[in-house]
């Protein structure tokens, strides 16, 4: 069950995979002036959009914007979504290494052009306020596969499944609409994968490679991708919601996957990397990564696109759009530093 007030909008979390994507993180320079700018940014990440996208309405052109942990207390303090916190790296059979990022653009489109059109708006906004930590263009490759040569993405959840699955409900109200995501990129050596036997390729996975029919129980071993990344809380299971993408540079021998998990709680897509690196039980850990390096590991909140719209530079909530509920204090900076804009205006709660 997931109850999102009816007056907050989610940013475009659970947007259909697209052909072509970046992804850009970036990292906060000091000082108040870097503060003002991405704040600014915030309420006009929207009219970027529109602009861009309604020059082909057919290219399905979305943004989603993360906040990381550490940016999250300098530009809105308190309070802080219940969950938010850095990326905790996982030093198992392998080690899922936790890197910088204060901010994440998720750019999505049927077209390259408009989603690197996108990002250069976004960039001019914030040139000299921001140093980039990452900048990965992924692509479409044949029939939704991964370099690895697997169909990627078949098991995710999709429409109200995707949006139980990743959007903030009753549990933390103040942040109801928001998400989280975990991203990590992460570097395959694809002449050894290669050298793999088809089959326990597919072992690896869980799925046929061809067909990308999944392996019955009695074949699919415990170690499996799809067995070690599905995971349950009082029988029931716990989904959340990929839109990885290809990436690469031939001329570099570089052949990536760039994954990008979203959930309503990052403890979903932390057990599943605990099983996968640690082992389920220890020891029993996913054999993808004997193929396939992290490099980068970052965690961020997304908080929902009324809240994004309701944030003014100075720091203060625009009234219209972040009206406080009764009990709230008027909107502007509270007592305890905190901007006042976690809490939008709540109405009935629906399913
Ligand atoms: C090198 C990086 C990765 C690659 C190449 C990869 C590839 C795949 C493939 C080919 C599948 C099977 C098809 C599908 O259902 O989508 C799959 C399933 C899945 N993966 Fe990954 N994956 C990667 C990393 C991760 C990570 C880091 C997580 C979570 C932390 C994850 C979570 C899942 C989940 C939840 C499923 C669906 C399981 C099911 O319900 O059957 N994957 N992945």
């Amino acid at each position: 069950m997931n109850a999102v007030l009816p007056s907050v909008v989610p940013q475009p979390v659970a947007a259909r995979l697209t052909r072509a994507a970046i992804f850009l993180v970036v990292t906060l320079g000091p000082g108040r002036e870097a503060e003002t700018a991405v704040r600014a940014l915030c309420a006009d990440l929207s009219g970027l959009l529109r602009a861009v996208g309604f020059r082909d309405l057919e290219g399905g052109l979305s943004c989603v914007f993360g906040i990381g942990s550490d940016a999250w207390d300098r530009l809105f303090g308190v309070p802080r979504p219940k969950e938010l916190h850095p990326f905790r790296e996982i030093r198992g059979q392998h080690h899922a290494v936790a890197t910088p990022g204060d901010l994440l653009f998720h750019i999505r489109a049927a077209r390259m052009d408009l989603c690197f059109e996108l990002a250069s708006q976004i960039m001019s906004r914030l040139t000299g306020f921001v140093s980039t930590e990452d900048e990965v263009h992924g692509f479409n490759y044949f029939d939704d596969r991964d370099l690895i040569g697997f169909v990627d993405g078949t098991e995710n959840p999709v429409d109200g499944a995707a949006v139980a699955a990743t959007i903030i409900g009753d549990e933390d109200p103040d942040f109801a609409g928001g998400s989280y995501v975990i991203v990590q990129k992460y570097l395959h050596d694809l002449a050894a994968w290669n050298r793999v036997p088809v089959c326990e390729q597919e072992r690896i996975i869980g799925r046929e490679k061809l067909s990308d029919i999944e392996l019955s129980d009695a074949a699919k071993p415990s170690y499996a991708h799809n067995a070690l990344t599905t995971i349950e809380e009082d029988g029931e299971q716990l989904e959340i919601l990929r839109d990885n993408m290809p990436f690469g540079s031939v001329g570099k021998g570089e052949f990536g996957t760039y994954f990008i998990g979203y959930a309503r709680s990052p403890r979903r897509i932390e057990m599943m990397l605990e099983n996968m690196f640690i082992g389920r039980p220890p020891g029993n850990y996913d054999r993808l990564l004997d193929f396939s390096r992290a490099v980068t590991g970052t965690l961020f909140f997304i908080p929902s696109a009324s809240f994004l719209d309701a944030v003014l530079p100075d720091g203060v909530a625009a009234p219209e759009a972040a009206a406080p509920a009764a009990a709230d204090p008027p909107p502007s900076r509270r007592g305890d530093g905190s901007l006042g804009i976690g809490s939008l205006r709540k109405g009935a709660s629906h399913e």
